[in-house]
C-alpha cells in the first residue's frame, strides 16, 4: 500500500553566488539558497544533494545547507543519487536540458526558475519530455501567491471598476524576462489566465549580457486576451508615480504599490487595502505555496496554477514578444515558430552585423 504522505528527496542544481546576495542585471541573487530554504522548512522533503559547476558555489552551500553529497556535473548527481525531486536555479538557457536529463533520470517533480526556456524550441521539447515521462514541472511565478495580487484580480473582475480594460506596468533598468517575466505572467493571472490572442513586442539590444545571455536595454510588449482586456510591459522604464501597476477598468482603476498596497478608486470614492508580510508571511509564505502545490501534484492531485500546463502559456507569451521584434509584425498566439535559440541573440547579432556593414 503506498505511504499516505511519502517524504520525498530533494536536490539543487545551480546552487547560486557563494557569499552574499549581489544580485544584478548579470546574476548573483543565489535563488538556489531560497531554494534549499523552501525544502529545509517543508517536512516531506529531505534535501540530500546539490550540483554547481561552480566548485566554491558547491563548497559554500554544502556547507551552508549541510548537505554531503555535492556534484560538479548535475547529470552524474541525477544518476547517483537519484532524487524525487530536483530544483533549477541556473539561468535560461539550461533548463531545457537540465529538464530533460532529470525527467529521463526518473525524477517525479521539477521547481524551475524562471524565464522558464530559451526558445519556442525548447518550449515543445520541455512540454513532449514532461508528457511522455509524466515529469511534473512548477515554474516559480510565486507571486501569484501573494494576497495583494490575489486582492488585485479580484477586484478587477468582480465589476469593482467595470469591466476590464488594461494592465500596465514598467520595470525600471530591467527587461522582459529576468524581471519582466514575472508581469507578463500575472497579467494572465489577472485575466483569469485566458488565452492571448495576439501579441506586438519591441527591443532596443545594446552590448548587455545577463544570466548567460544577451538582454535588450529596453523591452516593450502588448497584448490582448480573449476578452479584449490588454497587457503592457514596459522592460526598462518605471511608471510615473512611482507605482509598480496599474489595473484599469471601464469605471476605475486599481493602482499597486510596492508589492502590497492596492489603491482602488472608483465612483464611490477612493480607498487602500494593505497587505502586509507580517500579516500571511511574506516570501517564505509564498514559496511554501509553490512548493506544497508541486507536493501535492506528484502525490496525484491536480496541476496547480504554477504548473506546466498553464505557465507554459507565460512562456509562449514571453517568446512570443520577442518573436515578434525578431519578425517585425504582430504575432497571433499559438505561436507557431520553431527558433532554437534565444531570440534577443538573433537581434543582437542582426545589429552587430549592421555595424559591421557600416565601418
Ligand atoms: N523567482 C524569483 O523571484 C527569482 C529571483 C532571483 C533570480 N531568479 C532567477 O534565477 C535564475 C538564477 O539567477 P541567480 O541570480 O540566482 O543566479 P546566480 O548567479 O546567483 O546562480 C546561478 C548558479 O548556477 C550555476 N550554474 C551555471 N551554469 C551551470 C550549469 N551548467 N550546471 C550547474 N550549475 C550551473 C552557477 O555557478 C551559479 O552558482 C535566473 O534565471 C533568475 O532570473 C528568480
Amino acid at each position: 500500500m503506498a505511504q499516505a504522505n511519502p517524504t520525498y528527496t530533494a536536490a539543487v542544481i545551480g546552487v547560486g553566488k557563494a557569499g552574499q546576495d549581489t544580485g544584478t542585471r548579470t546574476g548573483g541573487f543565489r535563488i538556489g539558497y531560497t531554494h534549499a530554504e523552501t525544502f529545509k522548512r517543508n517536512p516531506r522533503i529531505q534535501l540530500t544533494a546539490c550540483a554547481d559547476i561552480n566548485a566554491d558555489n558547491l563548497r559554500a552551500f554544502m556547507n551552508r545547507f549541510g548537505v554531503s553529497h555535492g556534484f560538479t556535473e548535475y547529470e552524474a548527481m541525477l544518476h547517483e543519487v537519484k532524487p524525487d525531486l530536483v530544483s533549477i536555479g541556473t539561468y535560461v538557457g539550461w533548463h531545457r536540458p537540465m529538464i530533460e536529463k532529470a525527467a529521463e533520470a526518473g525524477v517525479k517533480g521539477i521547481l524551475c526558475e524562471k524565464p522558464f526556456v530559451a526558445s519556442p524550441a525548447d518550449l515543445k521539447a520541455v512540454q513532449r519530455i514532461a508528457q511522455t515521462t509524466g515529469v511534473k514541472i512548477v515554474v516559480a511565478h510565486i507571486r501569484r501567491y501573494l494576497p495583494a495580487f490575489a486582492r488585485a484580480r479580484q477586484l478587477y473582475n468582480d465589476g469593482t471598476i467595470g469591466r476590464p480594460v488594461m494592465c500596465v506596468a514598467g520595470i525600471e533598468g530591467w527587461d522582459l524576462s529576468e524581471w519582466g517575466s514575472h508581469w507578463l505572467d500575472m497579467f494572465r493571472f489577472f485575466h483569469n489566465d485566458q488565452p492571448v490572442k495576439w501579441v506586438f513586442g519591441q527591443l532596443r539590444v545594446r552590448d548587455t549580457r545577463g544570466f548567460g545571455h544577451a538582454m535588450e536595454d529596453h523591452g516593450v510588449a502588448y497584448f490582448e486576451f480573449e476578452n479584449g482586456g490588454k497587457g503592457l510591459v514596459d522592460g526598462g522604464r518605471g511608471l510615473n508615480g512611482g507605482m509598480t501597476m496599474a489595473l484599469l477598468g471601464t469605471q476605475g482603476s486599481i493602482r499597486v504599490l510596492g508589492e502590497d498596497t492596492l489603491v482602488i478608486q472608483n465612483a464611490a470614492g477612493q480607498c487602500e487595502e494593505r497587505f502586509p508580510a507580517e500579516q500571511f508571511g511574506g516570501w517564505t509564505y509564498a514559496w511554501d505555496c509553490l512548493l506544497n502545490d508541486l507536493i501535492q501534484w506528484v502525490d496525484g492531485g491536480d496541476a496547480p496554477m504554477t504548473g506546466l500546463p498553464n505557465v507554459s502559456r507565460s512562456a509562449e507569451l514571453n517568446l512570443a514578444a520577442y518573436i515578434s521584434a525578431v519578425r517585425g509584425d504582430r504575432v497571433d498566439l499559438p505561436l507557431e515558430d520553431d527558433t532554437d535559440e534565444w531570440p534577443v541573440e538573433i537581434v543582437a547579432r542582426r545589429r552587430a552585423q549592421a555595424l559591421d556593414v557600416r565601418s
